[in-house]
């Protein structure tokens, strides 16, 4: 039973306090249907009451339903007397309503992969293997760098599939490039007062927070349909350029080679570096991909790769391409953030690359992105004749302007109220103003049928909405 006191200063009668903590424990959930009370000689003793009082806060709690008497057995807490338990049904009910609503959403969020295509078979099959026949030592720590059988396949992979130059010694396996991104931010900008970082605009929030996070002054560079505008970088050396050359997000631009390599002049000339994030080039619909800036200047570039879009981002496993000379500073970044990227997974993932698995995997995700682009594109032509689609058919998601259409944060509950989320460009962007009409749409993570429901949907919201 739970605790009583009584204070004989306050205005309540005792019965009543008696009463009232008896009640409350019940309405509560502290006193549970069915458990047993002490008898009114006991508890009047423990809290040193005569018994009348107990009896008299009992027979009140009896008429009201709260407890019941049972014949040779004692006083007992009633049944469905529990607020709790009233309270948590009800809870629940309005939790699960939530979840199927979330559920029923059509989220055309943009870097949402295929995970209904996950190869569980294999990487289950790899996982068992190397739990079973790998020597004990895998189970114990490991290097802060990754493991040398991961670092070795990747040298080969990045090589033949980005174009990127670098020996195992350069690659360190990060959680995702998200860690990547925070530890060579932790690792370049140094004295937070002078240091500043250039950086496309509009960005991704997510790696502009990782920036903002670490204090970081931040330089916004207009992007086109091309990507970063070279002649807009800043007249004085910031600390890094970060770009996404391969597949701008959100813009969705492949940045030619004449502005690489005004990129790659300017920080020779600045003596600052390129953080390339390379995270979804893998995916390219048309012609051949452009291969890395790494592969271009080893010295200057830091490369950024991520396993979570063209497998599956629950690995968190990614890794950062380092100019020789800065391997051993961010080791010890990565030593202290978390020692090292879980090995077991880093050994599935190498023998996963090995056995060209990710090749084959890659291969067959291309025709299954390229189907949910094509539906997607197609859907927004049939049924928004104004709207213009911008970015290289590439990766998981375009951007749709439409002429006319201001997408504020309203407008975008509305279409959410209707069962979809869209993205406003603008909302990823630094400089405000530039972007209004445009908004990202990922088709990775939805099926052909999710995408056209979803574009009927966004038609007979936004119908709705010019009323
Ligand atoms: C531009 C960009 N790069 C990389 C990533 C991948 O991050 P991670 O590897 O940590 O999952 C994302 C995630 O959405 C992203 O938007």
């Amino acid at each position: 039973m739970i605790f009583t006191t009584v204070d004989r200063k306050s205005s309540k009668s005792l019965t009543q306090q008696v009463y009232e903590q008896i009640r409350n424990g019940i309405l509560d959930g502290k006193l549970k249907e069915g458990q047993k009370l002490l008898s009114s000689r006991e508890l009047a003793k423990i809290i040193n009451v005569s018994r009348n009082v107990v009896l008299e806060a009992y027979h009140r709690l009896l008429a009201e339903g709260y407890i019941e008497v049972k014949p040779r057995s004692g006083t007992f807490i009633a049944k469905g007397t529990s607020l709790e338990h009233i309270g948590a049904k009800k809870l629940d009910i309005e939790k699960k309503q939530k979840e199927e609503l979330e559920d029923s959403i059509i989220d055309f969020r943009g870097g949402n992969p295929a995970i209904d295509h996950f190869p569980r078979k294999k990487w289950g099959d790899l996982t068992k293997k190397i739990c079973n026949e790998s020597p004990q030592s895998i189970f114990g720590y490991s290097s802060a760098c990754g493991i040398q059988e991961l670092r070795d396949v990747l040298v080969s992979y990045l090589r033949r599939a980005r174009g990127v130059h670098c020996q195992p010694e350069q690659i360190i396996i990060t959680s995702g490039a998200t860690q990547g991104l925070k530890l060579i931010t932790e690792l370049l900008i140094t004295d937070k007062k002078r240091d500043y970082i250039a950086v496309e605009d509009p960005v991704t929030d997510e790696m502009r927070n990782i920036f903002t996070y670490a204090k970081a002054e931040i330089y916004p560079v207009s992007v086109d349909e091309n990507g970063i505008i070279p002649e807009l970088l800043p007249k004085e050396k910031p600390n890094f350029v970060f770009v996404i050359p391969s597949h701008q997000y959100p813009l969705g631009g492949i940045l030619s080679i004449q502005r690489r390599l005004k990129l790659i002049e300017y920080a020779r000339r600045m003596n600052c570096y390129i953080v390339e994030d390379d995270y979804d080039s893998e995916f390219t619909y048309e012609g051949a991909p452009v291969p890395a800036m790494q592969g271009i200047d080893q010295e200057r570039v830091l490369y950024v790769g991520t396993f979570s879009k063209i497998l599956s981002p629950a690995l968190r496993i990614g890794y950062v391409v380092l100019p020789a000379h800065l391997v051993g500073e961010f080791q010890k970044l990565k030593w202290f953030t978390d020692r090292h990227t879980s090995t077991l997974e880093q050994h599935t993932l190498a023998r996963f690359i090995e056995g060209g698995y990710l090749d084959k995997h890659i291969r067959k995700m291309r025709k299954i992105y390229q189907e949910r682009r094509l539906v997607l594109v197609n859907s927004i032509q049939k049924y928004f004749h104004q709207a213009k689609i911008i970015g290289k058919a590439a990766g998981m998601h375009l951007v749709v302007e439409m002429a006319g259409i201001d997408f504020k944060k309203e407008l975008v509950q509305k279409i959410k109220e209707k069962g979809v989320c869209i993205y406003p460009v603008e909302e990823y962007s630094i400089k405000k103003g530039e972007h209004t009409q445009k908004i990202i749409m990922g088709y990775g993570g939805l099926t052909p049928e999710q995408i056209k429901k979803g574009i009927l949907l966004l038609r007979d919201a936004l119908n709705e909405y010019k009323g």
